[in-house]
Parts: C-alpha cells; structure tokens; sequence
C-alpha cells in the first residue's frame, strides 16, 4: 500500500499532473516530517552524492553527513562563493547552507522553504552559525528584489514544484548579471527534455550539466543502515518512509540504479 501509494506520487510528479495537490502535499509531508522528527542530528533531507575519486576535505564532526554534503559541494565547487549573497531554495533542515556558510564565506546566505514547521527547525538546528537565516516562501514566488543575488542553490526541491518554469523565471529576475543558478534533483528520464526546457525557458545560460546517478546510488548505499534505525522509530508509517528515504529495495532506489530515473545537475548563468 504505501509503496504503491509513494509510486503513484513519483508518477504524479514524473507526468506533471495536478500540479497543485502536488504541491500541497509535499507541503503537508515536509511540515509533518519537522514537527515529528526533530533531531538535531537530522540537517538533510537529499538522497546524497559520494563523488568517484578523492574525497572532498570536511571537518571530523561534519564526516557523518559526507553523503548528503556532497550535492552541495559538487553544485558550489569552482563558483565565485567567497563574498557573494546566495539564497537556496528549498533549503529543508538548513544543513547544505550550513555547510556552505562554514565552508565557502559567503557574505550572507538565506535559505528559503515552503514548510513554516521546517523553517522554524532549520533557524533551530543552525542557530549556532553567522551570517546564516531562514525565511518562509514559495520557489514560485520569490520574495527578494531584482538582481539581489549571487548565486541561487536549489537541491533536490524542484520535483515538488507545481511550475519549474515559473521557478526558474524568478531565479532569472532575482539574479544578478553574471550570477550563478546551481541546480541538482531526479526525473524519470522520459522526463529530462521537458526539465531542459522548462529551465532554459528562463534565459539563463547552460554552462555545466552531469548525470550524479552513480554517485547518488553510492550515498543511498552508504546511508541505508543510518536511515534505517532512524525509520524503525516510526511505526506506523515504515514503509512509506522507506520508500520515501529510498532505502534498498525501494522502487525509488531501483529506479534510481537501472536508469530509469535520472539524477542530474546543471549550472546556469545569467548573461552579464
Ligand atoms: C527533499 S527536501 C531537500 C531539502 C534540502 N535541499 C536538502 O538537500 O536537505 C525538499 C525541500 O524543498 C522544500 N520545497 C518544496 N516545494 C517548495 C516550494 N514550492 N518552495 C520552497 N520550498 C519548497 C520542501 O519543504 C523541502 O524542505
């Protein structure tokens, strides 16, 4: 039942269809999720990234979360991030801008989420670090001026999205000439061309794209047993969580390691 129930959800999102229940559900999932799950272990909600090759350096404390730091260091790395005003978008338990605002002195950094209940937890969980706030808001709907940001960092959200292209239209307006538009998240892969366009509808220009795929099964891999013990607290609502937390055995983890479901990343810029 709640296999078939998430798998109906990922076909939903996959076919674009009814985009606003959709986007009230996911709401209602990520509010419910911060109000039962509070740990202050807990700062990711991404399925992770563990690269080929050698490690990227991180601190003994952060080492735990490797997996779920590696979407935001391989969407950061080689940007001019030092100085620059950066907004992510659908920021969830703050623990990428955290990341980000330790490892690569941003001037400021806002994370921005449409859970009031997950923006209230990420201000808690991070409210030990500077230059570093929360606000509640809508990807659709910016609430930031015209060319007022840097760089905008979206992870894993955009599937939750009832319009991409209206998303990445007000990415477009709230950057400045030149900024950066870093962006990672999973489709089927009939999907993929609709995504392109949808994003390149904006007039940013495509300056990177890969397939993390690999990468992402690697993390999922590396993260299941943590995942598990943690999801063996919630009773009630296991397996959805396991399909949710793509756990192995997972349609989504299944899909994920046979191709059918693709995890892409891509950087844009705005003309200068
Ligand atoms: C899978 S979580 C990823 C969170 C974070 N990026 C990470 O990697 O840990 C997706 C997040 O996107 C947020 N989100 C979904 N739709 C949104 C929207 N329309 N506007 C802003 N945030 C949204 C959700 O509330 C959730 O926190």
């Amino acid at each position: 039942m709640a296999s078939r129930l998430f798998s109906g959800m990922l076909e939903a999102m996959d076919r674009g269809a009814f985009p606003r229940s959709r986007k009230w559900l996911w709401r209602r999932l990520y509010d419910m999720l911060a109000r039962f799950w509070r740990d202050d272990d807990w700062r990711f909600m991404n399925y992770g990234f563990l690269p080929a090759g050698e490690p990227f350096p991180l601190k003994p404390e952060d080492e735990r979360d490797r997996a779920f730091i590696g979407l935001y260091q391989q969407a950061v790395s080689g940007l001019p991030m030092a100085g620059a005003r950066l907004l992510e978008v659908g920021s969830g338990r703050g623990g990428g801008a955290r990341y980000i605002a330790l490892y690569h002195a941003p001037a400021t950094i806002t994370g921005l989420d449409y859970s009031p209940a997950t923006v209230r937890l990420a201000r808690r969980l991070n409210r030990d670090v500077s230059g570093l706030s929360f606000e509640a808001g809508d990807a659709e709907r910016l609430p930031f001026a015209n060319g007022s940001i840097d760089v905008v960092v979206n992870i894993e959200s955009s599937h939750c999205y009832g319009d991409v292209a209206a998303f990445a239209a007000e990415v477009a307006r709230v950057l400045a000439p030149g900024g950066w538009f870093t962006f990672a998240d999973m489709r089927g892969r009939e999907s993929l061309p609709e995504l392109n366009r949808q994003l390149a509808a904006s007039g940013l220009l495509l300056r990177r794209e890969s397939d993390l795929s690999p990468g992402v099964v690697a993390a999922l891999d590396a993260a299941d047993r943590r995942k598990r013990e943690r999801i063996e607290k919630a009773w009630l609502l296991r397996r959805f969580m396991s399909e949710f937390a793509g756990m192995k055995g997972s349609i989504l983890y299944s899909e994920l390691a046979s191709g059918g479901v693709v995890y892409v990343a891509r950087r844009y810029q705005k003309p200068g």
